[in-house]
């Protein structure tokens, strides 16, 4: 059967570019991009391929874009990440939950297979520091609350409904053409337009602080591959899928290697909690045994991508 597939939160930081790749392999036509906001800064995904506005809290505005377009696979990107979701945990929980219930039922109805991206969030301080795929999942932020509670309800669509539903916990995402918006993980994206923009930068977090991370083409990669797999492969619901870890001051030292006046602080407030109570890596065997789960990115060769690249956006040499 063709894919017709919807993806909601299409203007953050990974739908941005989901919905390009998927528009490369499906055809645009084939692809709905859908965002709170009829206005975005980016209006690639409107110009290449059909674009409806969904609230995601709204599930009927989701069904009407499901029946228009005969959609078949749906992709629910949006949520409250975890440092935002410290601020207001109760919209946090509310946002995150109720739209993922509204995915859930709708996938049940109309036979959606879903993609829904957990967190390394899921993980507390009692999971081990090489984090397992089965553990202990004990969070302390609302978000990591949320997802551990998404996970389960996924499990539960899965298991007594017999809906598709497949995750990812991922890693901080770094990219260069959407900001992420609110997460802990988000000075690995800030430090290098800082880095372009005024040769330093104070990172809220310490040096040694050292979480999951991924590289944006490698989330991609990711999430097609386990979307594609066939379905009596997977094992899990929500895989651990790694990336490259490292620490604060490992990717100032490598970004130094090609700006050496390039300055690095470290100024630690509230996030610096939340990353704390995350594991230093994730133990991603079961991902590349279920589906042949493998990431091409190491940190020198994401480092000098990221310069180059956001060098070229901001318009300067690095
Ligand atoms: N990048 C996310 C965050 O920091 C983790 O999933 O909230």
């Amino acid at each position: 059967m063709d894919k017709k597939i919807l993806v909601i939160g299409a203007m953050g930081q990974i739908g941005s570019e989901l919905v390009l790749e998927l528009r490369k392999i499906y055809g645009n036509e084939n692809v709905v991009a859908s965002g709170r906001s009829s206005k975005s800064p980016d209006e690639s995904s409107k110009e290449k391929g059909p674009f409806e506005v969904i609230e995601a809290l709204d599930k009927e505005q989701i069904r009407k874009v499901v029946e228009k377009y005969k959609i078949n696979e749906l992709y629910h990107l949006a949520a409250i990440l975890s440092a935002t979701g410290e601020k207001d945990p109760k919209t946090a929980w509310t946002i995150n939950m109720d739209s993922l219930i509204n995915v859930l039922d709708l996938a049940k109805e109309y036979n959606l297979r879903v993609f829904w991206p957990s967190s390394i969030a899921v993980f507390g301080p009692t999971t081990p520091k090489k984090a397992p795929q089965q553990t202990v999942l004990e969070p302390t932020t609302m978000y990591g609350i949320t997802k551990v509670a998404g996970e389960l309800l996924c499990s539960y669509y899965k298991d007594k409904f017999g809906v598709d539903v497949r995750g990812l916990r991922f890693p901080g995402i770094i990219s260069y053409k959407t900001l992420p918006g609110g997460g802990t993980t988000d000075y690995a994206v800030e430090i290098f337009y800082e880095c372009i923009k005024k040769k330093e930068y104070n990172c809220f977090v310490s040096c040694e602080t050292t979480l999951p991370m991924m590289y944006m083409p490698d989330c991609i990669k990711s999430i097609i591959q386990l979307m594609q797999a066939p379905k009596e492969n997977l094992k899990h619901v929500c895989y651990n899928v790694a990336g490259i870890s490292f620490s604060a001051k490992e990717l100032a030292d490598e970004i130094k290697k090609s700006i050496s006046c390039f300055k690095c602080s470290h100024e630690p407030d509230f996030r610096q909690k939340i990353a704390d109570s995350w594991p230093n890596e994730l133990d991603d065997s079961e991902a590349r045994k279920d589906w042949n789960w493998k990431p091409d990115y190491d940190l020198k060769r994401m480092t000098a991508d990221m310069l180059e690249k956001i060098s070229e956006k901001l318009g300067k040499q690095g």
